[in-house]
């Protein structure tokens, strides 16, 4: 097969990339390389094409010869889309169109990577389905949703051959360190504060990347049409919990660990049910405590890949988002 993988450069992107080489695929990747995306994420001679989901022509180029694409390319963090939501409507909802549309006629195959927080909180309990309805909370989910919307609608009135996947909070080597477990292990390498949102006990289902990129590919080797598959973990975890644990692996001072403001509009859980795709014969096989551990020794060991990405931009990002709530923070 010769695939096309959007947003290839970014975290989830570039492990799946690597995935398919191994498999011994053709793989092209399309990626406007904004903050998040970076080509020290990918090896050496991958074929990268810099441009942009939202733009046809891009498309149209990258997608040539291709028989399936796969769709990471997006605004992916959630206190970004607070800050200002603009390029998220445009990444998320016109880009996954204009793929749409060049897929339309052609028979190739997308898979659109979108997230478990289409599903809104669960704080109540249970877990979502697939078939359940969505109710996003964020600026960044409601963008997301309303981008995987479109692939129904085009399956329906146009044929085209597209599934959804919906992953859970996902960990790993090369994750930009905006979210919330590269942060705090990067910020406790360096010592500074690890800023914990309100109370600490909101709960997310964490997931290893590789067991996300094996689910997303299970979809795209073998999901039907129309259909929508959850990736999850099975692994819900307070969020003061797995701070404690980063504390411990990273030998920092609790003393670091500061209570800030809460993210506005925050939800308090997700939980994904996962039988659909384990009925493709996917689970999740990485243990959290070992998938923990390896992240944090990778993240020690490769501090010539994150400390150039702390400083510029994402340093006048740091000080809107945590400027204010640092001065103001409490200890934990
Ligand atoms: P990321 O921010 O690391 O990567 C996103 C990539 O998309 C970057 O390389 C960026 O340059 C590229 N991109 C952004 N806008 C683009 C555009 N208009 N055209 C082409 N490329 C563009 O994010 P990630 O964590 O790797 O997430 C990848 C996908 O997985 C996203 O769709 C996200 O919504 C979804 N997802 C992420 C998680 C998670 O916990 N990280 C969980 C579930 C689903
Ligand atoms: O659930 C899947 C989603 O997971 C993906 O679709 C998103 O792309 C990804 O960013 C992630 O969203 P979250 O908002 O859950 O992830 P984040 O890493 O930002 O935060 C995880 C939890 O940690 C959340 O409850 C907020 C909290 N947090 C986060 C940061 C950055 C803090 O307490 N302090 C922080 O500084």
């Amino acid at each position: 097969m010769r695939l096309l993988v959007s947003g290839g450069a970014g975290f989830i992107g570039s492990h799946f990339v690597k995935r398919l080489l191994a498999a011994g695929e053709d793989v092209v990747v399309l990626d406007k390389l904004t903050y998040s995306g970076n080509r020290a994420n990918l090896p050496d001679g991958v074929d990268l094409i810099h441009g942009d989901i939202a733009e046809p022509a891009d498309v149209a180029r990258a997608a040539e010869g291709c028989d399936a694409i796969v769709n990471f390319a997006a605004e992916t963090h959630v206190d970004r889309s607070i800050l200002s939501a603009e390029d998220f409507g445009r990444t998320e909802f016109r880009g996954t169109q204009v793929l749409l549309e060049h897929i339309r006629d052609s028979g190739v195959r997308l898979v659109q990577v979108s997230t478990d927080e289409v599903y809104g909180d669960l704080e109540a309990g249970g877990s979502s389905k697939e078939s359940d309805p969505l109710n996003p909370s964020s600026p960044y989910s409601a963008a997301k949703a309303a981008g995987e919307l479109l692939i129904p609608a085009y399956v329906r009135t146009f044929g085209v051959n597209a599934s959804i996947t919906r992953g859970s909070n996902t960990y790993g080597p090369n994750q930009y360190p905006e979210k919330f477990i590269p942060l705090f292990v990067t910020n406790a390498l360096d010592g500074a504060p690890l800023p914990l949102y309100g109370d600490g006990r909101q709960v997310r289902d964490w997931l290893h990347v590789e067991d996300h990129c094996a689910g997303i590919e299970s979809v795209l080797r073998n999901g039907r049409p129309g259909e929508v598959y959850n990736v999850g973990g099975d692994n819900e975890r307070h969020n003061i919990d797995v701070a404690e644990k980063l504390l411990e692996l990273t030998g920092a001072d609790r003393s670091l660990l500061r209570r800030v403001d809460d993210r506005p509009g925050h939800d308090r859980r997700y939980s994904l049910d996962t039988a659909k795709l384990r009925g493709l014969g996917w689970e999740p096989r990485i243990p959290f405590d070992e998938g923990l551990r390896t992240t944090v020794e990778w993240y020690r060991d490769n501090r010539a890949w994150w400390e150039p990405i702390k400083s510029g931009e994402y340093r006048e990002y740091y000080e809107r988002q945590y400027g204010e709530r640092l001065s103001t923070s409490s200890p934990v």
